[in-house]
């Protein structure tokens, strides 16, 4: 956590300001009341009971300004946005040993697709896929001391709260429905690719997913990835420069499935979505961005979401590109 301001944060935002807080007030405007044809999701049946209404958005500069919208200090589920923690914790307690067995490539299929699995002889494409995910999870319980209270801890830390817990009725609503999940943890294991019991890896890729954080909170976790000049550390988490880099690569090229390409076009920064309709991005040295809304398009990415992010970028006139 930042323990003293850093001059620099400060002089960037200095030099290229960046009317936030009209730009949070023209997205809300234009989108608060629109209609679209996305749907929540269903097949987790917890998920399905959360309202399609929802709103929120919330930025955290690198000089720790806070501005925001709508419902973003309401918690949801963040589901595979916590597969950005997971990868973050995994590289710094094996580093680079994760890539022996899971790949950086993008997918370009859904993110429980089963068939890219099979060809490729169980070793998933990329972390965030779930097949990749479940193989994080394995990895964590292989090597932290205590899975579940190390793994909270990190993730109130890296938020800067407390009161950050995961939902045992949304972790138990979908051990008890995913069976494509179950599969695809039997496959790798079939292919040698998970070393713990496949049941006790479903049960904390679970607890990962169903994380209940905030737009505000997930702005502030990421601002670690944005933020190139302070060093997030934890216990024997290091989000070094070189980590961030990785993560951030990873997040522009693989974060939203078979939609990275259209994501990238569109919005331009490094970002990940979860069914919860949940999508968090990094305009690295600039700020990091949450935005919630639960009604998803067909890949599974939030669309209002997607819409505001695009907005974002047009009307700040600023991506990585
Ligand atoms: O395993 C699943 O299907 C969910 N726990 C996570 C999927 C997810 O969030 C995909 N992202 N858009």
């Amino acid at each position: 956590m930042r323990l003293i301001k850093k001059e620099s944060s400060a002089k960037i935002h200095k030099m290229f300001p960046i009317p936030f807080e009209e730009i949070l007030a023209k997205i809300k405007a234009e989108l608060t009341d629109l209609k679209s044809n996305g749907k929540v999701a269903t097949y987790i049946p917890e998920l399905a009971k959360v309202s399609p209404d929802f709103f929120g958005m919330h930025i955290f500069t690198t000089d720790e300004r806070d501005f925001s919208f709508g419902d973003n200090t309401t918690v949801f589920s963040i589901q595979s946005i916590s597969k950005v923690f997971t990868l973050a914790v995994c590289l710094s307690v094996v580093g680079e040993k994760l890539f022996d067995r899971v790949g950086v490539e993008p997918s370009g299929n859904a993110f429980n697709s089963i068939v890219q699995l099979e060809k490729e002889k169980g070793i998933p494409r990329n972390p965030f896929i779930n097949p990749g995910a479940l193989v994080m999870a394995d990895i964590l319980l292989s090597t932290l001391k205590n899975p579940y209270e190390d793994y909270l801890n990190f993730i109130r830390k890296i938020t800067d709260n407390e009161n950050i817990v995961s939902s045992e009725r949304v972790a138990n609503s979908e051990f008890e429905t995913g069976f494509m999940n179950a599969s695809l943890v039997n496959f790798l294991k079939y292919h040698g690719n998970i070393n713990n019991d496949v049941e006790e890896v479903l049960k904390f890729y679970y607890f990962h997913c169903a994380f209940e954080l905030s737009c505000r909170d997930l702005a502030h976790a990421f601002k670690a990835f944005a933020d190139h000049e302070e060093i997030f550390e934890f216990g024997e988490v290091k989000l070094s420069k070189t980590l961030v880099k990785r993560v951030n690569s990873i997040m522009q090229t693989c974060g939203f499935y078979d939609e990275a390409g259209e994501f990238a076009y569109k919005v331009g920064l490094p970002g990940k979505s979860g069914v919860g309709g949940g999508i968090v991005a990094v305009h690295p040295l600039f700020y990091s961005v949450a935005v919630w809304s639960p009604p998803l398009n067909e890949k599974g990415n939030s669309v209002k979401g997607m819409m505001a992010l695009e907005r974002l970028t047009a009307l700040t006139g600023n991506s990585i590109f």
